[in-house]
């Protein structure tokens, strides 16, 4: 017997056991041999692995792994780990798929030769920016006020789908982009959501709930000068991370993937404020990280005196979110300060493959912290965390880059 990833499958393997989804619905019996479209479906309804007869090779042809191009893109990948054990399996198996996956869509990254920057390079831009955040000068935004209305309706015992989709419908881009993350929650389901009623019947009201909450919250931040970062691509690294921490969650298991969801999209959402309200020293901060590689939150802390997660934190509490939630966000970078490490475990991991993958930019250029002893609670294996990030991929091609309603 033998214990088979999908993508080493071959068609007319026989199943040994019963394939069971994360629910427990019987999908294929044993005894059977498979074929190659149910290959797929499995891989679409988050199967990772099967029991089969015999033993599994691969038939994959072996890599060039000397080519010059693949080469250069492992060598800023680690350099981009740089803060990370590069020999923990899990950021092999990320590494691994990163380096393919930039291979083949030419996603090459890199950094200007720190020797080349004058040696005062790093302290001029130290002192010109040494200036301490202080969160009683600005006025942080108010919480979106569709989601007030929406928790009201909500609220009502007698208060129907339809009722509920009357106050999205209020704004038809908020609309538009709910329905797409809708449809990736439900990947690989035959159906298709086309309308909010349909997406809180299938979804759950709590559930949609979470994610107008994420959409709206992201869609505040619509004013960031574009010359500092680039909102597509930010955003672009958020819904990567989303997806794959829902992706992770739904996996392990997890009740309220959708709020995983959303932790994921808003893990970096003290970033947007810092962007907003400080630019000028951001813009330093950010141009210090490109030059150098280093880590652009080791650079924000020592420079304003406060990172993003301690920025999202201030927010997150004025606007008295779930804990759970407020917790994943918080901590995305330090899981073990966290009484339940395992969400903000989660979008740490799900951060650094994105990170990894090139799906998108936050302004970081070198992640700082991987927790093993969190990943090791989690419970995944490898190979799982390598077919969840392909899973990611596809479904970042199927929804292409939504629009957000950020320049409404
Ligand atoms: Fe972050
Ligand atoms: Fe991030």
């Amino acid at each position: 017997l033998g214990i088979g990833a999908l993508d080493k499958l071959d068609s007319g393997s026989i199943l040994s056991k019963d394939v069971r989804d994360i629910n427990g619905r019987l999908l294929l019996t044993k005894g059977k041999a498979v074929d190659r479209e149910q290959i797929r479906l499995l891989r679409m309804w988050g199967v990772a692995e099967v029991d089969v007869q015999g033993s599994i090779e691969s038939a994959a042809a072996p890599l060039d792994e000397e080519n010059p191009k693949r080469k250069a893109i492992e060598g800023a990948l680690v350099r981009m780990l740089q803060y990370v054990d590069t020999e923990h399996p899990a950021i092999v198996t990320i590494i691994k798929s990163a380096i393919e996956y930039r291979f083949q869509h030419n996603l090459m990254l890199g950094f200007e030769d720190p020797k080349r920057l004058s040696p005062d390079f790093r302290f001029d831009l130290h002192r010109a920016v040494q200036t301490q955040i202080r969160f009683s000068e600005i006025q942080l935004p108010e919480s979106p006020q569709i989601v007030t209305q929406f928790n009201e309706v909500a609220a009502n015992p007698r208060s129907s789908g339809n009722d509920l989709a009357e106050v999205v419908n209020t704004s038809p881009s908020l609309a538009a982009v709910l329905l797409k993350i809708a449809n990736s929650a439900i990947f690989g389901f035959p159906s298709r959501i086309d309308t909010v009623s349909r997406a809180v019947a299938l979804l759950g009201t709590r559930e949609v709930g979470s994610l107008i909450m994420g959409i709206s919250v992201m869609r505040l931040f619509n004013n960031i000068p574009k010359d500092l970062v680039d909102m597509s691509t930010f955003m672009r690294h958020s819904l990567a991370c989303g997806l794959l921490s829902r992706i992770m969650a739904a996996r392990l298991n997890r009740p309220n993937t959708e709020q995983m969801f959303v932790a994921g999209l808003l893990h970096d959402l003290g970033r947007l404020v810092w962007y907003r309200y400080f630019p000028d020293q951001a813009r330093l901060c950010l141009e210090l990280a490109r030059k150098t590689g280093l880590s652009l939150y080791e650079i924000e802390t020592e420079c304003s005196g406060i990172n993003h997660e301690q920025i999202a934190a201030q927010l997150l509490d004025k606007w008295k979110l779930s804990e759970t939630l407020t917790d994943c966000i918080v901590y995305h970078h330090h899981p073990s300060r966290c009484p339940d490490p395992t969400g903000p475990g989660i979008v740490q991991v799900a951060d650094l493959a994105v990170n990894a993958l090139g799906l998108g930019h936050s302004g970081e250029h070198a992640v700082p912290h991987f927790d093993a002893r969190v990943w090791n609670r989690l419970n995944l294996s490898p190979n799982a965390l390598r077919i969840a990030m392909g899973q990611t991929i596809e479904q970042m091609d199927i929804m292409g880059t939504p629009h957000w309603g950020l320049t409404e």
